[in-house]
């Protein structure tokens, strides 16, 4: 990957962090790994896509005095440049939430190009970043499939538990009608095992079950489960500037190193290999 970093020319690179299902770790992953990207120099913005706002408030900000989110780029035509805000972190920008999103999915419906809006509010921006990492919400309604349809990769976060498969068979199949129809260039980044617990045999059986599916899309990097990545949020910091030393903290600069370690390498083309996979 060209970034201002290494080579003075900036390509920005679009990372949907993508599951429909809650509770993933989506979020944790969207703001730690930005803010991750953002300490190691790359200039990042953190796309906060999720009408519950949580990677907007996890940032500092507040939802309530938001003025202009990413639901006015979709809906009223603003310009992505006027709402993008500074954050604590240097080197990260966020485009903010509002609960105004829920109504994108019903009122852009009729749009004549209803699937590609965001790919057009992003195309111009991206090149004033390295990175663009897009937080999604719990669903893959209209809202994810244009994050799809925008990205250049998607990173899956799976919560070492139960059922920790399930529905990732619907995820895959969606990321492959994206790829058909809407975005050829859709690459899958890489399948992130998140709040793994070393105490318990079902996060290391979670951990094996999903290495023997998904081979070397599995990122070496695995989060923990860490109470401060869970109290950061709340505090409106990334777990970097709330506990730089926690294991949390530690973890995600990890994940944004291989990251970028990857990204430096080749590109990798693993699209068929992983939507080959059947639950
Ligand atoms: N590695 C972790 N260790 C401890 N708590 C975590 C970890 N990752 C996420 N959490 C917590 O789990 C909950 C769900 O995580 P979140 O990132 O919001 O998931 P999603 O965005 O997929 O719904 C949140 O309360 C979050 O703080
Ligand atoms: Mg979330």
């Amino acid at each position: 990957m060209k970034t201002s970093k290494n080579t003075g020319f900036r390509m920005g690179k679009i990372i949907a962090i993508a599951n429909q299902k809650g509770g993933v770790g989506k979020t944790t992953t969207a703001i730690n790994l930005a803010a991750s990207l953002a300490v190691l120099e790359y200039k990042t913005l953190l796309i906060d896509a999720d009408p519950q706002a949580n990677s907007t408030s996890g940032v500092g900000i507040d939802p309530k005095n938001v003025r202009a989110s990413l639901y006015d780029c979709l809906v009223n035509e603003t310009r992505a440049k006027d709402l993008i805000l500074e954050t604590e972190v240097p080197n990260l920008w966020l485009m903010p939430s509002h609960l105004d999103l829920v109504g994108a999915e019903i009122e852009l419906i009729n749009h004549p190009n209803r699937e590609r809006i965001m790919k057009g509010v992003f195309e111009e921006i991206k090149d004033d970043y390295d990175y663009l990492i897009v937080d999604c919400s719990p669903s893959l309604g209209l809202v994810t499939v244009n994050a799809l349809t925008a990205a250049d990769a998607v990173l899956v976060p799976v919560q070492c538990e139960y059922f920790a498969l399930e529905g990732l068979g619907k995820l895959l199949n969606t990321i492959k009608i994206v790829q058909n129809r809407l975005n050829n260039d859709l690459d899958i980044d890489g399948i992130l095992l998140t709040m793994y617990d070393t105490r318990l045999r079902l996060s290391n059986q979670v951990a094996t079950e999903v290495k023997r599916h998904f081979d070397e899309l599995v990122y070496e990097t695995i989060i923990h489960r860490n109470t401060k990545l869970g109290e950061a949020p709340s505090a409106g910091k990334p777990a970097i500037l709330y506990d730089a030393d926690s294991s949390g903290s530690i973890n995600y600069m990890n994940l944004a190193r291989e990251m970028v370690q990857k990204h430096d390498n080749t590109w990798v083309k693993s699209a068929d290999k992983i939507l080959d996979f059947e639950e």
